[in-house]
C-alpha cells in the first residue's frame, strides 16, 4: 500500500471535541496508509523556520510549519478569504481585492511545497486540500516532485464569467492544473472548473471529465464527501441521555425546535434565513410561543470585515425579532456564536422539528446529512435545504429552498411545522437510504484510490 501524504492549510488541532467527520475520517484514512498530514501549525512567528516540525497527533504523523503574522493577514485572511471564499461562493459584493495578497498567496503555496519536499518518499501519493492550497501542485513540479498529485476542491467552483472577476484566480486554475486527479463535490462544479480551465487556462477537454495542456492529461472527478451516517445516528443516541440534551429539553417545554448550524459565514444565508422567520412569526401569530429558533453560528475568521459586519447585521435581526415577540418565559431566536461539540449539536439536531440549512451555495454541507442521520426514526424531524447546496443533488427528499428568497423559506418552514407524521417519516426514509450506507472513510479511500490508478472514473465522472 502506498504512503499517503495529505496536505491541507490545517492539521488536525490536538484533542478538539468538536472535530467534524471529515477531519476524523481523514486521520483515519492515515492511520491505515501509514500516512502523513503536512500543515500550517495555526501558530504565527515572525521567523518560522523552513523545516517543518513534526508531531503525533492521535497516532497520525503531523508536520506542520508556522506562517508569520503578513502571511497569515495577506495568505489566509486575505486572498483565500476575502477573494475566492466568496468567489467561489457567488458573492462577489463581498471580494475585497488589497494589493499583493495573491503574491503572499503563491508564496506560503511554494514554502509549503519546499517544506513538505524533504519529508516526501519514492511513491508516496500526494493529496492537497482545498483553495487555500491551489498552487502547491504546480509549486511541487516546479521543485521536480513527480509523485502522484491529486487535488480535492471542498467548495463550489464558479461559472467562468464569474472566475474571471478575479485574473488571480484564473492563474491558479492553471497552477493546480499541475495535479493529476483533481476532485469535486457535484458534476457542476467539475463542469464549471472544464469550462474555465479550457477558456482561459489553455487547456483542452477530452471528454466531458478530462483536459488537456501540452500533452498532459488531466483527469478530473466528482467525489461528495459523505458522513458515517450509523456512526453519528450511535453518536446522537449516546448524546441524548447527557446535560446538554436534557438541558435543551426542559427549557423548550414541548415547544417545536427550529435549528440551525453553522459557520458564521457570509456564505450560509444567515441574514435571509433569520429574516424568514422574524417574517414568518409575523404573519403567523398562532405560532407564537409554541416554537423557538435556535441558530448555532459558531465565530468564524474574524479577522475578515465581511464576517464582523455580518455578525453585526444577526445580532440586530435577532434583537428586533426577539424584542417584537418575546415573553418573560418565551424567547423566540437564540443566536450562539460559540461553537459547540459535535455530540451536544447531534443531540440538538434530534430535538429539533425543523432542521434549516439554507446556504446560499455550498460546496456539499455535512449538516444536512447529520441532520437525517440524527433523526428518530419513528418521529422524524424535516430538513429544508437550500437548492444550491452540493447536498441537494442527493437529498431530494427534503424541503428545497431558494435561500435568497425569505418567503420560500418561510413557506417551507410552515410546512414543515405542519407536516403530517406520516409524510415526515417518507421523507426522511427517502433520505437516509441516501446516506445509510455511506461513509467518510470510503470517499477518502475512494479517491486515493482513483489518484493510484486503480479506482475507475465513471462514466459521469464519479469513482466507482
Ligand atoms: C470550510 C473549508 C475548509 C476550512 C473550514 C473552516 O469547510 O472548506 O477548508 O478549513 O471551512 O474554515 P477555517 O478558515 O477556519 O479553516
Amino acid at each position: 500500500m502506498k504512503r499517503l501524504v495529505i496536505v491541507s492549510n490545517r492539521v488536525p488541532a490536538a484533542g478538539t471535541p468538536q472535530a467534524g467527520g471529515l477531519v476524523v475520517a481523514l486521520a483515519d484514512l492515515l492511520r491505515r496508509h501509514k500516512g502523513l498530514w503536512f500543515g500550517w501549525s495555526d501558530a504565527l512567528t515572525e521567523k518560522p523556520a523552513a523545516e517543518p516540525r513534526l508531531v503525533d497527533r492521535q497516532g497520525v504523523s503531523c508536520a506542520m510549519i508556522d506562517l508569520t503574522p503578513e502571511e497569515h493577514r495577506k495568505y489566509y485572511l486575505g486572498f483565500s478569504n476575502s477573494v475566492l471564499w466568496p468567489l467561489m461562493h457567488i458573492l462577489p459584493g463581498v471580494v475585497r481585492f488589497h494589493p499583493h495578497e495573491l503574491e503572499t498567496y503563491r508564496a506560503v503555496n511554494v514554502r509549503f511545497a519546499q517544506a513538505l519536499k524533504g519529508l516526501l518518499k519514492r511513491g508516496d501519493l500526494i493529496w492537497v486540500q482545498d483553495y487555500q492550497l491551489l498552487a502547491v501542485p504546480a509549486a511541487l513540479r516546479e521543485l521536480r516532485v513527480s509523485n502522484p498529485i491529486g487535488f480535492f476542491l471542498h467548495i463550489p467552483f464558479p461559472p467562468p464569467v464569474v472566475a474571471a472577476i478575479s485574473e488571480g484566480l484564473l492563474a491558479l486554475v492553471r497552477d493546480v492544473l499541475s495535479a493529476d486527479l483533481i476532485g469535486f463535490q457535484t458534476a457542476t462544479d467539475a463542469e464549471h472548473f472544464a469550462q474555465t480551465a479550457a477558456q482561459y487556462a489553455g487547456a483542452r477537454r477530452v471528454g466531458r471529465m478530462g483536459l488537456k495542456l501540452g500533452e498532459r492529461t488531466v483527469r478530473l472527478g466528482v467525489f461528495p464527501v459523505e458522513i458515517d451516517a450509523r456512526e453519528f445516528a450511535r453518536v446522537t443516541e449516546a448524546a441524548m441521555q447527557r446535560a446538554p440534551a436534557q438541558d435543551l429539553a426542559h427549557n423548550l417545554r414541548d415547544r417545536a425546535l427550529v435549528l440551525g448550524v453553522d459557520r458564521l459565514d457570509p456564505s450560509k444565508g444567515l441574514a435571509e434565513r433569520l429574516t424568514a422567520y422574524q417574517q414568518f412569526l409575523a404573519a403567523e401569530p398562532d405560532w407564537r410561543r409554541r416554537v423557538s429558533f435556535l441558530q448555532i453560528a459558531a465565530k468564524s475568521r474574524e479577522g475578515v470585515q465581511a464576517y464582523r459586519s455580518l455578525l453585526r447585521e444577526l445580532e440586530k435581526v435577532a434583537g428586533a425579532t426577539n424584542g417584537a415577540n418575546a415573553d418573560p418565559d418565551w424567547t423566540p431566536l437564540k443566536l450562539v456564536t460559540q461553537s459547540s461539540t459535535r455530540t451536544t449539536v447531534a443531540s440538538y439536531m434530534r430535538h429539533a422539528r425543523v432542521g434549516l440549512v439554507t446556504p446560499l451555495r455550498d460546496g456539499m454541507n455535512l449538516v444536512a446529512k447529520e441532520f437525517v442521520a440524527a433523526q428518530d426514526p419513528s418521529d422524524p424531524g424535516v430538513l429544508i435545504l437550500s437548492r444550491f447546496a452540493g447536498a441537494a443533488t442527493q437529498l431530494q427528499a427534503a424541503l428545497q429552498v431558494n435561500p435568497y428568497d425569505p418567503d420560500q423559506i418561510q413557506a417551507a418552514l410552515r410546512r414543515a411545522l405542519t407536516m403530517p407524521l406520516e409524510e415526515r417519516r417518507e421523507r426522511w426514509q427517502s433520505l437516509w437510504d441516501v446516506i445509510k450506507d455511506k461513509t467518510a472513510l470510503a470517499w477518502g479511500e475512494a479517491f486515493a484510490e482513483a489518484l493510484a490508478g486503480r479506482g475507475t472514473v465513471g462514466q459521469r465522472g464519479t469513482v466507482r
